[in-house]
């Protein structure tokens, strides 16, 4: 148990899905898992672990913005041992190489917050596992989805005040879409000797203000959650 968390040792499987949305974790697990049991319940951010295609796999809900999401994966990482830890989620295009819909998995990402600067005064610069990016790219674009492999900005500010010209010139350096937790993500894996990746649809689009409906956000999950998991499996398997 943690402040935060009322799962026991054990409750948890080593690969864990980060949606930062509470219901979108109990619909991961409602709609993905067999034999979904919860595991968290505390603030009503909603954990689940059960099985996908006979791998034990759970799911995690973080809320919005690092210092809500590096609360839960710390404590899934130093409490309860989790592996591969993998953010789906949405996020918002920031160039005109990237278009409403399109998948973003991010290599690394900058990120405005100072959250790293406590620990790790050297501008760190935070980046996903290989194995699992490699597994992942290949997996989407085997389906067909339009996937950047990319950089993101994980942004503390949603509402930011100039709109995309409030990202100065990070589109010109290939940091393609904002969102808010993947940094806190991959400092906080490895630090835990831990694999993570992120993958998120762009869901609205910062350059043209065009954004995807309630319906279209549904899908695009159920795209990024067969993703996410079959790319945890292949991982499995290829580790033996
Ligand atoms: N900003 C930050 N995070 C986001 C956005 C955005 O525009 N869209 C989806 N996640």
């Amino acid at each position: 148990m943690t402040p935060h968390n009322e799962a026991k040792k054990g409750d948890y499987a080593e690969t864990i899905l980060l949606p930062g949305d509470p219901l979108r974790a109990k619909w991961i697990a409602e709609n993905f898992f067999e034999n979904a049991k919860l595991v968290n319940r505390v603030r009503n951010c909603l954990g689940y672990t059960g099985y996908w295609k006979g791998q034990r796999v759970s799911v995690q809900a973080t809320g919005m913005g690092q210092p809500s999401a590096a609360i839960y994966i710390h404590e899934l990482l130093e409490t309860y041992a989790a592996k591969n830890l993998i953010r789906v989620g949405t996020c918002g295009g920031l160039s005109k190489k990237v278009k409403l819909r399109d998948v973003i998995i991010a290599m690394s990402a900058t990120t405005d917050s100072s959250m790293n600067d406590c620990f790790l005064p050297y501008h760190y610069a935070p980046f996903a596992d290989w194995d699992l990016l490699e597994i992942a790219v290949r997996l989407a674009k085997s389906r067909g989805y339009k996937t950047h492999v990319a950089s993101v900005v994980s942004s503390d500010i949603f509402y930011v005040p100039n709109g995309v010209k409030s990202y100065g010139e990070l589109p010109n350096h290939d940091v393609l879409a904002v969102e808010m937790e993947a940094a806190a993500l991959y400092t906080l894996a490895k630090r835990f000797n831990a694999r993570a990746l992120t993958i998120c649809t762009i869901s609205d689009c910062l350059v043209s203000g065009e954004q995807i409906g309630a319906k279209e956000r549904q899908t695009s999950l159920k795209n990024m959650v067969e993703l996410a998991l079959d790319s945890a499996l292949e991982l499995y398997g290829s580790e033996g």
